[in-house]
């Protein structure tokens, strides 16, 4: 793949999103960043600025269709965007003693992680194919590889991301594009930190970033790590239900309920 020159990357204040903006910061590319939080954000453009890139950080919820629509759409024509990565994202739980979650929390996933993630990725699927080239990443979850009990709503979005990028892939990879989804494992972010369990093979997010770049570049069409933990995911899925059910119970895990709400 060529270096991407133009990039939009959602949630680039925090975490992951941030450390991709630093990763593909670079003389002369043109980054659009987008989260809600205004200082976390400025504070991601001055620092890619930097290292020479030419940062449009803009304060926007991914929930919203029509203004992402119309922001994504005049930044495209601006400077067209090369590569997109749908990575904005929140994640919700069921507490241990509880049936089922909050019917408002996971209308609120489903609306960030989901919906989201369309608002991103739609604006551009007609410009890309037309222009016969253009890269659009997704950042899914190990967690959407199969059903985890402390946290049926995430892993649902997780899971519906997947299929997402998987059934785009082959008829727009006709067209020129590249498809990629991202099957990420435990990163040391404040997502990740509000959340109580064993965290195998956690990495940083500057690693994380690495890693997701370099795939990337290799116009992979998943990237999937750490691989020890892909592997194993994997082995839960051949599992039989009712086995996997029984060593699930045994895993301890605490994922505090969202407090966002579709607006
Ligand atoms: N960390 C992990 O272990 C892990 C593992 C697997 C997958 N992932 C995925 O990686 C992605 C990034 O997560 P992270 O760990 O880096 O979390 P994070 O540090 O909490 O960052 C989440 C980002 O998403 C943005 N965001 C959330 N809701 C938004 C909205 N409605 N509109 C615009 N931006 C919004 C946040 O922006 P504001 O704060 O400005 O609203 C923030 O920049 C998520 O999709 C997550 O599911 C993470």
């Amino acid at each position: 793949m060529r270096r991407p020159r133009s990039v939009l990357i959602t949630g680039a204040s925090s975490g992951i999103g941030r450390a991709l903006a630093l990763a593909y910061a670079e003389e002369g590319t043109h980054l659009a960043l987008i989260g809600r939080d205004e200082t976390r954000l400025a504070e991601t453009a001055a620092a890619v600025a930097t290292k020479g890139a030419i940062a449009k950080p803009v304060s926007l919820d991914v929930r919203d269709r029509d203004t992402m629509n119309a922001w994504i759409t005049s930044a495209d024509a601006q400077h067209p965007f090369d590569l997109v990565i749908a990575n904005a994202g929140i994640t919700t739980g069921l507490a241990p003693d509880a049936l089922a979650e909050d019917p408002l929390a996971v209308r609120a996933i489903m609306a960030t992680n989901l919906i989201g993630v369309l608002n991103t990725v739609e604006p551009l699927i007609t410009p890309m194919s037309e222009r016969g080239h253009g890269q659009i990443a997704f950042i899914g979850s190990i967690a959407g590889l199969r059903g985890l009990h402390h946290s049926p709503a995430y892993c649902m979005t997780k899971a519906a991301v997947h299929a997402y990028a998987d059934s785009l892939r082959g008829r727009l990879e006709r067209r020129g594009l590249c498809v990629s989804l991202a099957i990420v494992g435990f990163v040391k972010t404040p997502l990740n930190d509000s959340i109580t369990a064993m965290k195998p093979l956690e990495i940083s997010d500057r690693r994380a970033a690495e890693i997701i770049k370099n795939g990337l570049a290799h116009g992979k069409a998943t990237i999937a790590f750490p691989w020890p933990l892909y592997a194993a995911a994997w082995l839960g899925r051949a599992l039989p239900a009712r086995l996997y059910d029984k060593i699930m119970a045994r895993i301890d895990a605490n994922v505090p309920e969202t407090k966002e709400r579709v607006p």
